[in-house]
């Protein structure tokens, strides 16, 4: 059967069939399901078959994994906890988890806050509750080919510093702008071509902080506007899941937040998340560098 994709809008999205991904692919499917990736943004697995396993060897079809490295007797870890569960595999009532989820129904791009950038992530449903917990996605590429040229004109070769603590505290979470700025703010480009389409797109969203060179007035004025433009209604589209599905997004191309859902449900998502580039040496833990740099509020519970 041959690879189709099924538009999920007439924009961006599609649902992908006539491919068994729970099993090893050979070159040509891969390469042709990367195709159908970078040209649609988002595509949707229905009821893959995947386990862990199957997932990670999948994830590493489309590049260098993201992962935490082995600690405490435990393995490397591929594979993000995305869901309410906690390492006992019950519900997590830590007012940080349920704080740090609310942080992911902002609209973002994933890890815009590290040095590397992130570009397709992976998540995979194993535990779905009834009260729902899609995830929404906006299409920058979409968004910037609409914006007005005197606003493409004026963003065209800004960067700006990114910073986790500041998603969290749009999120709530109760640390000052002083805590954010003592820490390391990675810098991005603010537009940039998208490579596996070829077409100019906003990197901004939650974690984007302040425009580089420019007052925070001024910056906040237009990334706000940025972010507000690029996630009007006309550039979104939302994701259900049923167990066993899985979704890919383009964090390079699209900014995506998490719906809402009854935190007393359980809900096991599992994420795994490829690099742009690969890491200078694989060995590197720069998710412990950045939590052991938490701001105490963040550390705490
Ligand atoms: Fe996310």
């Amino acid at each position: 059967m041959a690879i189709t994709a099924t538009p999920l809008s007439p924009r961006f999205g599609a649902e992908i069939s006539g491919v068994d991904i729970s099993r090893p692919l050979d070159g040509e499917t891969i390469q042709a399901l990367i195709a159908e990736q970078d040209k649609w943004g988002v595509t949707v697995y229905r009821d893959t078959g995947l386990d862990d396993d199957a997932q990670i060897r999948f994830a590493n079809y489309f590049g260098h994994l993201e992962s935490l490295p082995p600690r405490d007797g435990r393995p490397r870890i591929y594979l993000f906890n995305a869901g309410n569960l906690g390492p006992d595999g019950e519900i997590n009532w830590a007012e940080s988890a349920m704080r740090y989820r609310k942080g992911d129904m902002l609209w973002h791009t994933d890890s815009s806050f590290m040095d590397l950038r992130t570009s397709y992530s992976m998540l995979r449903a194993v535990e779905v509750p009834a009260s729902g917990g899609p995830t929404c996605f906006a299409d920058t590429r979409w968004a910037y080919d609409d914006l007005p040229q005197d606003v493409k004109d004026k963003i065209e070769n800004l960067e700006c510093e990114h910073s986790l603590w500041w998603s969290r505290k749009q999120a709530g979470a109760d640390i000052t702008r002083e805590q954010i700025e003592e820490r390391h703010r990675p810098i991005h480009k603010l537009v940039h071509v998208h490579k596996g389409s070829g077409r100019k797109t906003i990197y901004a969203g939650a974690h984007c902080y302040k425009v580089v060179g420019w007052d925070w007035d001024e910056s906040r004025e237009l990334i706000d506007y940025l972010n507000a433009f690029a996630t009007q209604d006309k550039y979104t589209i939302k994701v259900d899941y049923a167990v066993g599905d899985m979704v890919i997004w383009d964090n390079l191309a699209v900014f995506h937040r998490g719906g809402g859902f009854e935190w007393s449900e359980r809900r096991d998502m599992r994420r795994a998340t490829v690099r742009e580039a690969p890491a200078p040496d694989h060995e590197d833990d720069p998710f412990g560098e950045l939590f052991s740099n938490a701001p105490p509020i963040v550390a705490k519970a």
